[in-house]
């Protein structure tokens, strides 16, 4: 409860900050497009993240928001960009950006947005040495993202792809913005040497646990609840760590189920299910959920050290909450 309560709290004066990096001008497609993920709400993990990060160091929390607000709109971003490649239509309840722009739009939206999260950027009040190590954090972090959506697409095609090759590529795709964010928000609240690291790790288990999360929701889930398509990882032949765990697993019937089925663009609402029934069959969900029970321990397990605040606490709720969301 108090998870929910300062998240939205938070949210509700982040959403009134960031507007100001979104105001229309022309051509009014480009702008419209650029917005539209942004204004189609979303769970603000991010910027919460930095922004509870930074206070469990005792640090202003109110000094980080323009820091969640780069990582906002960098992840919105990826957000635009990812759908086209996944060729999902729909993201917070809404059509996806390419499905109500266009391709050459949407790419273009994407542009512009990481063009701003640099701008949002600029507006840190920190010394030009923290500044620094921060940009690069988010150099790096959109590098690493790139590599590990590349190989995302890449593993959709190759049919044994191990554990350690699924960790690594959402280490990169997802793990390191929310590593940056308790990191980032740890340095600008002047936590000391010992603190940045635990939190820095602290980020990398909780954006892993929310990963394998997201996979499972993505197939056991419903569009309206969780406002995305439900099933295209399956359709797309993604090697998400239940697919993973599956494939080296099945025999028989499973066998011929997911050869048929998964990685089939065409595959119906009740194709998906069934892929969805040999998973759990075979034990590659609970084998999901008990991964991200690890990392959701480990994550826990590297903040031990800090003291005991309110911060502190929405940080331990925030990794619970990271496996156990419905969206
Ligand atoms: C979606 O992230 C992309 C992943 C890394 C799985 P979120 O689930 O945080 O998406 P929004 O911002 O709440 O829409
Ligand atoms: C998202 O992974 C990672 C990034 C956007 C970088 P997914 O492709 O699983 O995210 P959703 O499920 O579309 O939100
Ligand atoms: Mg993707
Ligand atoms: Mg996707
Ligand atoms: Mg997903």
């Amino acid at each position: 409860m108090i998870l929910k309560n300062e998240l939205q709290k938070r949210t509700d004066y982040f959403n009134d900050y960031w507007q100001k990096y979104l105001e229309i001008d022309v051509p009014e497609n480009l702008y419209k497009a650029a917005r539209h993920l942004p204004l189609a709400g979303g769970k603000r993990l991010r910027p919460f993240l930095v922004s509870i990060s930074c206070e469990s160091v005792s640090g202003d929390g109110l000094k980080s928001i323009p820091f969640g607000a780069a990582l906002e709109i960098m992840h919105n971003f990826t957000l635009v960009h990812d759908d086209i490649m996944d060729k999902s239509k729909l993201r917070r309840n809404l059509p996806a950006v390419h499905i109500k722009y266009g391709e050459p739009t949407a790419i273009l939206a994407g542009d512009f947005l990481f063009a701003k999260s640099f701008e949002a950027m600029h507006d840190l009040d920190v010394d030009l040495k923290t500044f620094k190590e921060l940009e690069m954090g988010l150099i790096d972090c959109i590098i690493d993202i790139c590599r590990g959506q590349q190989l995302d697409i890449e593993f959709e095609n190759k049919k044994e792809i191990s554990e350690e090759q699924y960790l690594d590529m959402i280490e990169k795709k997802t793990g390191v913005l929310f590593r940056l964010a308790a990191r980032g928000g740890t340095i600008i609240g002047k936590g000391s040497e010992r603190e940045i690291n635990a939190l820095t790790n602290y980020g990398m288990y909780l954006g892993l646990a929310f990963q394998i999360w997201d996979d499972y929701l993505d197939m056991s889930s419903d569009e309206e609840t969780l406002g995305k398509d439900i099933g295209n990882d399956i359709r797309n032949g993604k090697k998400t760590l239940i697919a993973v765990h599956s494939i080296q697993n099945a025999g028989g019937e499973n066998k011929k189920i997911l050869d048929n089925i998964f990685g089939n663009l065409k595959a119906s609402e009740s194709d998906v299910r069934k892929v969805y029934s040999t998973f759990d069959q075979i034990g590659s969900i609970e084998y999901a959920k008990n991964t991200a029970i690890n990392y959701n321990k480990k994550a826990k397990q590297k903040i031990s050290i800090l003291k005991e605040s309110q911060a502190k606490q929405l940080l331990i709720d925030l990794v619970d909450y990271s496996i156990q969301r419905e969206k």
